[in-house]
């Protein structure tokens, strides 16, 4: 009876402790573990990447393994370092896998990305990579994508027949302000970044294309037929999708 009351506290423990770890640092950390020695590394953006960023850090400096890794932006440039690891660029490597965030997730994979900005960068290394991992906290995924605004880089002296093109395609576009509303977010590239939203994406591959046809945009937020896998923090831990 004692060993009965151990066993059911000791599940008790772990049921909370898991409602305590934050789900993107569960996801960030579980994708991490499937990074092999020597592999060639596309380091997404955001704070659930921030979390992978750091646990391939600790691997490096506690498991002694090898890779290197390339950035999908300033700010994952700036925790790769932070973290000892090791920087390399497309020009000089192939990649074997790249593990990034999501704003949305729908049940075919395709994504929206682009909430931090650099979603150009992460798409040319996301697609370069052999493998591509998604990871995020279970409530990224939804039925039908678009409830998140789709995130467009332009080049700014576009902006307004970008926006003319966006409204005659059903869109409310917006031009991203800085947190303190002190100025437009300039991407790594020196673009703006615009939110459109379309209402409910019923054909992304379609979407996705159409947007990257107009004169001035530079890359939507709208990833498709990239995907490997999904790893999502959820509340009962680690879940896996393929
Ligand atoms: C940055 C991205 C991010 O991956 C996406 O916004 C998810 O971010 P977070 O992990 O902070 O929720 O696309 O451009």
């Amino acid at each position: 009876e004692d060993r009965c009351v151990i066993i059911k506290n000791l599940g008790l423990f772990i049921v909370v402790l898991v409602f305590m770890m934050n789900l993107k640092e569960i996801a960030g950390f579980a994708a991490a573990e499937e990074i092999k020695d020597g592999q060639i590394v596309g380091l997404g953006t955001g704070s659930t990447t921030h979390y992978f960023i750091k646990k391939v850090g600790l691997r490096i400096k506690e498991e002694g393994i090898s890779l290197m890794g390339v950035p999908t932006s300033y700010q994952s440039f700036l925790l790769a370092k932070q973290w000892n690891i090791p920087i390399t660029t497309l020009e000089e490597h192939d990649l074997d896998i790249a593990v990034d965030g999501a704003d949305e997730i729908d049940p075919d994979f395709n994504l929206i990305k682009g909430g931090g900005a650099a979603h150009t960068l992460e798409k040319i290394v996301d697609y370069s990579a052999n493998e591509l991992i998604i990871i995020a906290d279970d409530s990224k995924m939804v039925n039908v994508l678009g409830k998140f605004p789709v995130p467009l880089e332009i080049i700014s002296e576009a902006t307004k027949p970008v926006f003319s093109e966006l409204r005659d395609m059903g869109a409310d576009p917006q031009i991203r302000m800085a947190k303190f509303k002190d100025g437009p977010v300039i991407s790594d590239n020196g673009n703006f970044i615009v939110d459109a939203s379309f209402g409910e994406i019923k054909n992304p591959i379609q979407l996705e294309k159409d947007l990257n046809s107009i004169p001035g945009v530079v890359e939507n937020g709208i990833f498709t037929q990239m995907v490997d896998k999904i790893i999502l923090g959820t509340n009962n831990g680690v879940k896996i999708l393929k």
